[in-house]
């Protein structure tokens, strides 16, 4: 569903990205591993839409997105993406609630009523639903994090962007936030996302190590079983540990 080709990203004379090759299949969940500053987000911004790439090509959904203009990559941003970023950018003067259902009424993809109705069933998922109708100052990290994923939700996305979406948060509360990833991911939501969490990255099905701005290795696993959390996160420490993590 999204095929990176040779992108490139500078930064005046900085070369951020080098030459990435990266493919991400339907249905993937996949983690972005790497020492601070070697290019995860923004990779992450790149493939994404957010921000523009030097060279190279990002197709998403057979479009290559360097082609279209910004108007037509803002109308796929908000229909068929969603984004998890660390300091998650939800509005000050609205209720949870209203932050969530606030992308689902501007894409007008379904009826008001049914973006009221779905945003129902996934804060409940989540478990925010005691505190919908509180502005976004009451809240705690966590919920605040579980807001952002269903703001990311609402419009039932192809795919996901995470960049550190637990980053922020206490290790019970990081689980909780992967425990749904997970789970989304589980129903068909392809998953990308940048983190330094081996926990994190263990419970992604395959991980790729960016350096200076290039791909150096990538460890494949299976999809998610919790039965080997173990196992996985001893293999994944020993992988970043070769690589010199
Ligand atoms: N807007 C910008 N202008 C100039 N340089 C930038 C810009 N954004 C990022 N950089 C540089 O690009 C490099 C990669 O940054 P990036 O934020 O992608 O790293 P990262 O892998 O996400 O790091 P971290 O783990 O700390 O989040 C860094 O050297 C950074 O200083
Ligand atoms: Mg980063």
């Amino acid at each position: 569903m999204l095929k990176i080709k040779k992108l490139k990203k500078n930064f005046g004379d900085a070369e951020i990205l080098k030459d990435i090759d990266l493919e991400i299949k339907e249905g993937e969940m996949v983690a972005i591993m790497g020492p601070s500053g070697s290019g995860k987000s923004t990779l992450l911004y790149n493939i994404s839409g957010m921000d523009k790439p030097t060279g190279g090509e990002v197709i998403f959904d057979n479009m290559d997105l360097s082609k279209l203009t910004d108007e037509e990559i803002s109308d796929i941003r908000l229909k068929k993406m969603g984004f998890i970023f660390q300091n998650s950018h939800l509005l000050k003067n609205l209720t949870i609630k209203d932050n969530i259902i606030l992308p689902g009424f501007k894409a007008g993809l379904i009826s008001r009523e049914d973006v009221l109705a779905y945003a129902d069933e996934i804060i409940e998922k989540v478990g925010i639903d005691g505190i919908k109708s509180n502005d976004i100052n009451k809240v705690s990290g966590g919920q605040l994090q579980r807001a952002a994923i269903c703001r990311a939700l609402i419009n039932k996305p192809r795919v996901i962007f995470g960049d550190e979406p637990t980053g922020a948060l206490n290790s019970s509360s990081g689980k909780e936030v992967m425990d749904i990833l997970n789970k989304i991911n589980d129903e068909g939501t392809t998953i990308v996302i940048s983190t330094h969490d081996i926990r994190v990255a263990a419970r992604t099905e395959r991980i790729v190590f960016l350096k200076d701005g290039r791909i150096l290795d990538e460890l494949n696993l299976e999809k998610y079983d919790e039965k080997e959390v173990q196992s996985r996160e001893k293999l994944v420490t020993t992988w970043l540990e070769k690589n010199g993590f």
